[in-house]
C-alpha cells in the first residue's frame, strides 16, 4: 500500500521541473499544514521545525494575529500596482521603529533576489564616474539572478560565476591562510580592503554581515570595524544583505547592528512577512531618489509592495515589536548555543557557531575534511525522529521560528545530537 505522501511524490513527479533544494529533495516530505513550530505532513507525522519555513517563520507558521490581518487584506485589496495604500505607509512606520535612523528611506519588493537587484542598481546609479564595479565576499549568497548571482562565487547552476571582486570572509573554522584568530591580525579583513574597497573603481560591497546560506559565518567583531570603516573612508557604499539575518534572526533586528556597523543600504526579505512575498531596501534617504532607479517608475513592478504582503509584515513586525521578540531571541539564542555545546565534541561535528536563533552544526571528518553525506544523513535520520533542520554543504543550519518554548527546542536538539551520533555509529560499526 502506498501512502498519501508517495502518491502525491509520483504525482509531482509528471509536472514538476527538477531542481528542488538540497533539503526538499533529500527529504521528500509533503507538508499538508503548519501550527506554531509544527510542520504536519499529508501522512500525519508531525515535525519541530528548527528551519522556520525557510527562516521565514520568524512567529512560525500560521500566527493568528498575521492570518487574521493577512485574510481581511485579502477581502479587501490585493493589488493596486504600486500606488499609494493605508497598507504601505503602516508598514513603513512599522519598519521604521525597528530600523536603525540613518535607513530613513525604504522601497518595497518582493524577493531577496530582487530587493538585491535593487540595491545593486541603487549602487551603479549612484556611484562617482570610474567606480563600476562591485565587491562581494566569498561565499557569499545573494540570490539567483544575473545581477546577484554575479556576486555568488560557489556553484549555484550552470552560469559561471560573474565578474565581481571578491573579498575574503572570516571563516575561522576554515581559515584560507592556515591562520588563528586573533594572531592572524585579521588578515581576510585586510585583504578585503587592499583587493577590493581600496580600488578606485569599486562601488559598493555587497556583503551578508554573518554568511547565512555559507553556514552561519559569524566574524569576530574586528573584521567588520576594519572592512566598515575602509568602505567610509573609500567612498565605497555599504551594502548589507540582511535577507537572512534581518527582522531580529540573530538578536538584532539587524545582524549589523552586532558590529555597530551603518550600513549605506539594507536588504531585507525573509523574516518579515510571514512567509508572504514582501521584501524592503531600506537605505539613506539620499540614495533611494528618483534618479537611482533610472527614471520615474524604475523601481514598480507587478507584485512589489502589494498590500497582502505589506500586511503580513506590519502584521508581524508590530508581534515582533509589542513582545519584544528581539530580546528573546537572544534569551533563546544563549539556551540554543549551550544545548548544541553537548555535540561540539562529537566526532562527526567539526564545529559549532551562531548568534541568537541563527545557528550551524558543520560535520567534519579527520583533518576538518568537509563531510556533506554525513549532513544529508543527519538531515534525513532527524526528520524521521520529527525535527527538520536545514542542511547545507556539510553544514546543518538551525534557526526555529522566535516563539518557540525553551522545552521544546531543548528537546528538539537532543534529538537532534541523538541522530548525529546514530549516524556516525553505524558507520563506525
Ligand atoms: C543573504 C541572502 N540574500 C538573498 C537571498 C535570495 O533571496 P530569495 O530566495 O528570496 O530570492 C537569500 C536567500 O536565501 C539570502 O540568504
Amino acid at each position: 500500500m502506498t501512502t498519501p505522501g508517495e502518491r502525491h511524490l509520483k504525482g509531482e513527479r509528471e509536472f514538476v521541473a527538477l531542481g528542488a533544494s538540497q533539503e526538499a529533495s533529500l527529504g521528500r516530505r509533503v507538508f499538508a499544514y503548519g501550527r506554531g513550530c509544527t510542520l504536519v505532513d499529508v501522512d500525519g507525522r508531525e515535525y519541530v521545525d528548527l528551519a522556520a519555513g525557510t527562516m521565514t517563520q520568524s512567529l512560525g507558521h500560521s500566527h493568528p494575529e498575521v492570518v487574521e490581518a493577512v485574510a481581511a487584506q485579502v477581502g479587501a485589496l490585493t493589488n493596486v500596482h504600486d500606488n499609494p495604500t493605508p497598507q504601505r505607509l503602516d508598514a513603513a512606520r512599522a519598519l521604521a521603529r525597528l530600523l536603525p535612523e540613518h535607513l530613513g528611506a525604504m522601497g518595497f519588493f518582493t524577493t531577496g533576489t530582487e530587493v538585491v537587484e535593487a540595491a545593486l542598481r541603487v549602487a551603479h546609479a549612484s556611484a562617482e564616474s570610474g567606480r563600476t564595479r562591485i565587491a562581494a565576499l566569498r561565499r557569499g549568497f545573494h540570490g539567483k539572478t544575473r545581477g546577484a548571482r554575479a556576486a555568488v562565487q560557489w556553484d549555484i547552476g550552470t552560469e559561471p560565476p560573474g565578474p565581481t571582486l571578491l573579498g575574503y570572509p572570516a571563516y575561522c573554522y576554515r581559515c584560507p591562510f592556515e591562520l588563528t584568530y586573533p594572531a592572524c591580525d585579521m588578515l581576510c579583513a585586510r585583504l578585503t580592503v587592499k583587493q577590493t574597497i581600496a580600488r578606485p573603481d569599486v562601488a559598493a560591497l555587497l556583503a551578508e554581515p554573518i554568511q547565512g546560506a555559507a553556514g552561519v559565518i559569524v566574524p569576530p567583531r574586528e573584521y567588520w570595524e576594519v572592512v566598515g570603516k575602509a568602505c567610509a573612508e573609500h567612498g565605497v557604499l555599504l551594502i548589507a544583505d540582511e535577507v537572512l539575518t534581518g527582522g531580529g534572526r540573530t538578536g538584532e533586528f539587524l545582524a549589523s547592528q552586532h558590529y555597530g556597523l551603518a550600513p549605506d543600504l539594507v536588504t531585507l526579505a525573509k523574516g518579515l512577512g510571514s512567509g508572504h512575498p514582501v521584501a524592503v531596501l531600506a537605505g539613506r534617504p539620499d540614495l533611494l531618489t528618483e534618479a537611482t532607479w533610472g527614471s520615474v517608475g524604475g523601481y514598480s513592478s507587478t507584485f512589489g509592495g502589494g498590500p497582502v504582503g505589506l500586511t503580513a509584515a506590519t502584521a508581524t513586525l508590530t508581534v515582533l515589536h509589542r513582545d519584544d521578540l528581539v530580546t528573546k531571541v537572544r534569551e533563546l539564542g544563549l539556551l540554543l548555543a549551550d544545548e548544541l555545546s553537548a555535540v561540539a565534541d562529537h566526532p562527526l561535528v567539526g564545529e559549532v557557531r551562531g548568534l541568537g536563533l541563527l545557528h550551524a552544526v558543520e560535520l567534519a571528518g579527520p583533518g576538518r575534511a568537509p563531510n556533506p553525506t554525513a549532513v544529508d544523513r543527519v538531515f534525513r535520520r532527524a526528520l524521521d525522529m520529527g525535527v527538520r533542520v536545514m542542511p547545507g554543504g556539510s553544514v546543518l543550519r538551525i534557526a526555529p521560528p522566535f516563539l518557540i518554548e525553551p522545552d521544546e527546542l531543548v528537546d528538539a536538539v537532543r534529538r537532534l545530537g541523538r541522530a548525529i551520533d546514530q549516524v556516525y555509529r553505524e558507520d563506525a560499526s
